[in-house]
């Protein structure tokens, strides 16, 4: 049976996202959340691999087209150079590789892969006959379905798009779903891990108890999609080929002696998988139900985060109800935009998008908190000691509280970090930023700065600021990285430390690591006020 391997490199996914139009702020949040999760890692010195990418083919990207009057590969070439590319730029995200599903890669790999699990006799003729939803590319169980309203009152609706679903009669190939339900209950029950939060664990767990079913692996009245090998009528089911490119992506299928052949063998199987709760049941049943049939090894997990809502319904580029990312982060900046959505939803849970919610947290805890400490700190070096870092004296008992905080802080945030609880990293690293304000107001280096006399307290306090600073810019780097390059700068750190992306999170809290005499300059502020925008 395929079991869970530990892999040499952290290889963290997000859903390749459908084409059909323009990325919202949902599928910046799963991107963002992955880029902070991998940035986190290579900041610990792992090896990361973390892979984003695109679902071109299917009926919901082939109407999308029709209705553009263009060709579906015209449509999804516009998209993804116009807006889908983009948006990683915009949002800083640092992938590793992108996948298209039209590129050549994948295409082979998908056909290889559906081979060898017809080879292993999962795969058979049937009918299909039944409901669709074309927003969710779902064949939909009876279960699945939930009453409608407004104008589709009386009408049973897909529970996630709110539309009737429509209803399809095809000759099919199936995949053998069914043979896979005892394995994957044994799987999951030794595995509690492997499906994240607790509540996405449940759900799979109810699902595989109440029984498989087979399932279509083809379409025959879908022409936009990757040809079956052996019957070119048909072509593979968008998400039998869509799931497959955690794996065509970095180089299943290819000879083993190949570069892209040892690559899948040194990064597979894929550590986390990240994805929005809509498409948990593919993730968490289909998927490893396909690596078994296939003999390849399970990911080590799925987490299944919430929704941002809009008027308390998912936001949803089918009911055109996406914020683009650049309407806030043109405002804000990006690292603005990731800190808020990692601080201040709760991973796991759903989570509104307030403007004024936004800006809120933006002047207290960024503005006033962090960057205000950090330009104090490094002002008074400038002021009181010619922008060389001075030498501390004794350190005080206000000085030893805050090194062993770090110690402390560093620990929980790296732990919480390990259970992809981003908001209770970056509140452990936000009450250290506190401290360390609180700090400075008892300790009033202003005050220290008019006592000859005090000339070695004071040096002493400036120390331990732009320490603490040093160890901020840091823990932060992964989640804000414009900001925290930055801050690195004006420490005097990359004259001395060297590159930030060269420091380690199991270093950080060893106290004293930034050289007396470092040149600390003044920077520009790092999250200067803002004006007032009327939404
Ligand atoms: O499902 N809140 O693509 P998709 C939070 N192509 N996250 C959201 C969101 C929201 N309102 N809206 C979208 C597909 N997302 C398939 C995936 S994977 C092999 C194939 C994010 O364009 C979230 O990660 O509908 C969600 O699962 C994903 O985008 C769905 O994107
Ligand atoms: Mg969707």
């Amino acid at each position: 049976m395929a079991s869970t391997n530990s892999s040499a490199s952290f290889y963290v996914t997000t859903p390749i996202y459908y084409v059909n139009d323009a990325p919202h702020i949902g599928h910046a949040y799963t991107t963002v959340a992955g880029d902070f999760l991998t940035r986190w890692h290579r900041q610990r010195g792992e090896k990361v691999w973390f892979l984003t990418g695109v679902d071109e083919h299917g009926t919901k990207v082939q109407r999308a087209a029709d209705a553009g009057g263009v060709t579906p590969q015209d449509w999804v070439d516009r998209l993804v150079t116009a807006d889908w590319l983009p948006v990683l730029e915009t949002v800083n995200a640092k992938n590793d590789d992108f996948i298209r599903t039209t590129e050549e890669r994948h295409i082979e790999a998908v056909q290889r892969f559906w081979e060898a699990v017809r080879e292993n006799g999962y795969v058979y003729a049937a009918p299909y006959e039944g409901p669709y939803c074309v927003g969710c590319e779902e064949f939909k169980l009876p279960g699945d379905l939930v009453a409608g309203n407004g104008e589709f009152e009386g009408q049973q609706v897909c529970p996630v798009h709110g539309r009737p679903v429509e209803q399809l009669q095809e000759e099919n190939w199936f995949f053998q779903l069914s043979a896979f339900a005892d394995q994957l209950i044994a799987h999951y029950e030794a595995n509690p891990q492997a499906v994240q939060p607790v509540s996405a664990y449940n759900e799979v767990m109810s699902f595989l108890r109440s029984g498989l079913v087979d399932i279509s692996m083809s379409r025959s009245s879908v022409g936009w999609g990757i040809p079956l090998p052996w019957d070119e009528q048909q072509t593979v089911y968008v998400w039998f080929d869509a799931l497959l490119n955690y794996i065509t992506a970095i180089g299943y299928g290819q000879p083993a002696d190949s570069e892209a052949g040892k690559r899948f063998a040194e990064i597979w199987p894929a550590n986390v998988h990240l994805v929005g709760k809509d498409i948990l049941r593919f993730h968490a049943v289909y998927w490893p139900a396909m690596l078994m049939a296939a003999n390849l090894p399970l990911p080590g997990k799925v987490f299944a985060h919430g929704w941002l809502l809009v008027g308390g319904e998912k936001m949803s580029k089918t009911k055109l109800t996406g914020i683009a990312p650049s309407q806030i982060i043109d405002h804000f900046g990006s690292d603005a935009f990731r800190y808020y959505f990692l601080r201040a939803i709760s991973f796991g849970n759903d989570g509104s998008f307030s403007w004024e919610d936004m800006s809120a947290r933006y002047v207290a805890e960024l503005a006033n908190g962090l960057g205000n400490l950090a330009s104090r700190g490094t002002a008074m070096v400038n002021r009181y000691c010619d922008g060389k870092l001075p030498a501390a004296g004794v350190a005080t008992a206000a000085e030893t509280a805050l090194s062993d905080q770090l110690v402390a802080v560093v620990a929980e945030a790296d732990a919480a970090m390990d259970e992809l609880d981003f908001s209770t990293a970056i509140v452990a690293v936000k009450g250290f930023v506190d401290a360390v304000n609180m700090y400075v107001t008892e300790q009033e280096p202003w005050v220290l700065a008019k006592d000859e006399a005090q000339a070695e307290r004071l040096h002493t306090v400036l120390y331990t600021i732009c320490e603490s600073l040093r160890a901020m810019s840091v823990l932060y780097y992964p989640l804000m990285p414009n900001t925290m390059a930055e801050l690195w700068n004006d420490l005097g750190a990359v004259a001395t430390l060297g590159s930030i992306d060269d420091q380690h999170i199991g270093d950080v809290a060893h106290w004293g690591q930034l050289p007396v005499g470092a040149p600390v300059t003044k920077g520009a502020g790092l999250f200067p006020r803002l004006e007032e925008v009327a939404e």
